[in-house]
């Protein structure tokens, strides 16, 4: 299956995710990565690993339309068939959405419906909960709010502050979004 990975900032998940394809351990090729920021880490590991950038500011387009009009045409020249949101920081739209449907999903580091939206770690933190974790999901209108894939638990422990939490979340998306593709990829449904 060619995917396309879409990513905003360090690209850690992209980089766990090409490390998985590689190994065999997730059957997929990544045939293109969509970064919306020009300066974004993640444009030199595509880079480094010999996978084709889009780099797209959506401000050089004159609407939303326009801009996931662009990503579109790239997407198809590279006969991209499932899209993977891994810290792409916008909100996909119709222009996307209808000729992908069922076939996006995102990662958040929460127990989503719990901290939607940007900084979930933070707000969990702050919320003082005692269990957080991270959720995989389909992408639809919203912001965080497609149906459930898998998600992981992760307790907080005495001692923990935020750098902590959110260097385990870190580690254990790396290692479970590569799983939880793989096991989609592998259902007939999304073949
Ligand atoms: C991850 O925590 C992911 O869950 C969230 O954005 C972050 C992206 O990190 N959606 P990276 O760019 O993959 O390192």
């Amino acid at each position: 299956i060619n995917i396309a990975v879409f990513a905003s900032g360090n690209g850690s998940n992209f980089q766990s995710i090409y490390e998985a394809t590689q190994s065999g351990r997730l059957k997929a090729n990544i045939a293109l990565v969509v970064c919306n920021k020009p300066d974004a880490y993640v444009i030199e590991r595509a880079k480094a690993c010999g996978i084709p950038c889009f780099v797209c500011s959506p401000k050089n387009y004159e609407n939303k339309e326009a801009y996931e009009a662009a990503i579109l045409a790239e997407l198809t020249s590279a006969k991209v068939e499932f899209l993977v949101l891994a810290g792409y920081m916008r909100l996909v739209g119709s222009t996307l959405l209808k000729p992908y449907k069922n076939r996006i999903v995102n990662i958040h580091p929460s127990l989503l419906p719990a901290f939607p939206g940007i900084d979930a770690i933070g707000q969990a933190f702050d919320a003082g909960v005692k269990v957080i974790g991270i959720t995989v999901h389909f992408v639809d209108e919203g912001m965080d709010t497609g149906p459930i894939i898998d998600q992981q638990a992760i307790r907080i422990e005495k001692g923990d502050t935020r750098e902590t939490v959110e260097a385990r979340i870190h580690e254990i998306e790396h290692q479970f979004y590569p799983a939880v593709l793989n096991e989609l990829f592998e259902q007939a449904a999304v073949k």
